[in-house]
């Protein structure tokens, strides 16, 4: 009798889990899914950064570099969160590449899962996830984007046309004339091209920044931290920028690729994207103008 009640207790167990998980599914917002999932990675990996167990040699992912330990911990924390809640997505993650959770997918989750890995092997405290959920193959049908600086926790995240938020308080690019201007430029790795299209810029500017993790950068731009971010080198994924690409949009910022046209691109790994961002076309046409 005993055995029988064990048996019904733990199939009613299953039985209500497998219902809650259902409702859950029904329930939950996207931008909801990718906040919740993002403070898991950040649970999961706030103790692991600049560790020497952060650093741990996987061999080359999808997107082309090593894979670390802590890159690997934080794509399987998505992943693992994906399928616990039956999310229906095919996932363009940069370590494991395109895995497909299910034959109906209602979209793209793209994934940096760490943006700025060699910050956080080394414990400099600059690097974040990067998620975004895309409907269709391309970047301008994002719809839903969360960067988590996963050096203290804060959460910037956009839903389409809803604005950009910093935690729970609405952020906006900064589109005055600043006391310091402040600007970004990627130049790991840049030819020597690339310099001297964009020295002119070194030269009149005192306030030039590159702080390693491209996705934290453009949330730091949209939170209007830094006046203008640029990226000319024709080296960055879809995967670091799919968030920042919306959170910038919603928090009124303006993105141009590098034939100056309003920026999109396919969700392919093999697409590399050049980019500029401006809070506004003044400040785009200025600098714009002293590009060579
Ligand atoms: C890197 C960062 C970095 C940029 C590199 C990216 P990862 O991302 O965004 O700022 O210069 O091109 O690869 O590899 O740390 O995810
Ligand atoms: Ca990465």
């Amino acid at each position: 009798m005993s055995c029988f009640i064990v048996i019904y207790a733990f199939k009613t167990r299953k039985f209500l889990s497998l219902k809650l998980r259902r409702w859950k599914k029904r329930t939950m917002q996207v931008i909801e899914i990718l906040r919740e999932v993002s403070k898991r990675i950040y649970d999961n990996v706030k103790d692991l950064a600049g560790t020497d167990d952060a650093g741990g040699d996987f061999g080359r992912g999808a997107g082309g570099d090593i894979s670390r330990n802590i890159d690997i911990i934080a794509e399987k924390t998505v992943l693992d969160y994906l399928r616990e809640i039956n999310f229906d997505c095919i996932v363009l993650g940069e370590e494991c590449g395109r895995v497909e959770l299910s034959k109906k997918p209602k979209g793209f989750i793209i994934m940096d899962a760490i943006d700025g890995s060699a910050n956080a092997v080394r414990g400099v405290p600059f690097f974040c996830s990067s998620l975004a959920f895309a409907t269709e193959d391309k970047l301008s049908s994002v719809t839903d984007g969360v960067i988590t600086n996963l050096s203290n926790g804060d959460m910037y995240w956009a839903s389409k046309g809803r604005g950009a938020f910093l935690n729970e308080s609405k952020i906006k690019v900064h589109d005055k004339e600043p006391i310091y201007k402040i600007i970004g430029i990627n130049t790991s790795g840049a030819t020597i091209e690339l310099m001297n299209r964009l020295h002119p810029i070194f030269e009149q500017h005192n306030h030039i920044r590159h702080f390693g993790a491209n996705a934290l950068e453009m949330a730091f731009f949209a939170r209007g931290l830094i006046d203008i971010f640029i990226d000319f080198r024709d080296k960055i994924r879809i995967q670091d920028i799919a968030a920042g690409y919306l959170i910038v949009k919603e928090a009124g910022g303006i993105l141009l690729d590098a034939d100056l046209n309003p920026l999109d691109a396919d969700l392919s790994y093999k697409t590399r994207i050049s980019f500029i961002a401006a809070s506004n076309q003044k400040i785009m046409d200025d600098i714009i103008s002293q590009i060579k």
